[in-house]
């Protein structure tokens, strides 16, 4: 269904994604290691918010993930989704609390029902904010995010953050992907 959300509709509500697959270099372990995680994700709509002639409309969301039964989520993130109908843009801004901003952005129909968003360090428009400490030991040198509304009212998504580590010669490809279904 096309209305103010273009493509952000489909992912309106609360849901949850047991079949999560982190993959990263953890330090306590020395060792780049895939980690399985449940996620909770809620995405409220808002919306119009104006910008002279721009109007966007967007979702609230935060995310969180766990691996087993820890308590705490070893991975958050709150920001908003927002959608340009007038210009087809749409945008994810967020934070995550390592010290670390993004706001990636694409283009996409208002019925598409897969979108993609990418961000750069440096980048004009689309960048990546990250504290001094990562900056020198593990920059956050671009981040790709591609979504998929699935029909069986489910969405996916799979996402590169390229960091530079110090503990790499080469950009090291930390990856994300997830299915959530509706709760
Ligand atoms: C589902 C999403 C994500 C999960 C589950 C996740 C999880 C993790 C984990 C487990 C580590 C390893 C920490 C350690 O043991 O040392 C890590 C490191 C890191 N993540 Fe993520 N991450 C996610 C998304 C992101 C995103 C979107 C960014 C940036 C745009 C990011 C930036 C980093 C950075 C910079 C580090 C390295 C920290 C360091 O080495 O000091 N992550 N992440």
């Amino acid at each position: 269904m096309a209305n103010e959300w273009g493509p952000l509709w489909g992912l309106v509500g609360d849901w949850h994604g047991e079949g999560g697959l982190d993959t990263a270099f953890s330090h306590s372990r020395n060792q780049v290691l895939g980690t399985p995680y449940l996620e909770k994700v809620t995405m409220k709509p808002f919306g119009p918010v104006d910008n002279g002639s721009q109007h966007l409309y967007g979702l609230d969301y935060k995310t969180a993930m766990w691996r087993n039964d820890e308590e705490n989520p070893f991975h958050t993130e709150v920001g908003y989704w927002l959608w340009d109908g007038a210009t087809g843009e749409v945008l994810r801004g967020f934070v995550v609390p390592r010290g670390i901003t993004v706001l990636a952005g694409g283009n996409a129909a208002a019925d598409a029902t897969t979108f993609s968003m990418a961000a750069d360090l440096g980048g004009t428009n689309y960048t990546i904010g990250e504290n001094q400490y990562l900056a020198d030991k593990a920059s956050s040198i671009s981040y790709r995010v591609s979504i998929t509304v699935n029909a069986d009212d489910t969405w996916s998504y799979e996402e590169t953050t390229m960091l530079k580590m110090a503990e790499f010669p080469e950009p090291f490809a930390h990856t994300d992907h997830n299915t959530l279904r509706r709760v």
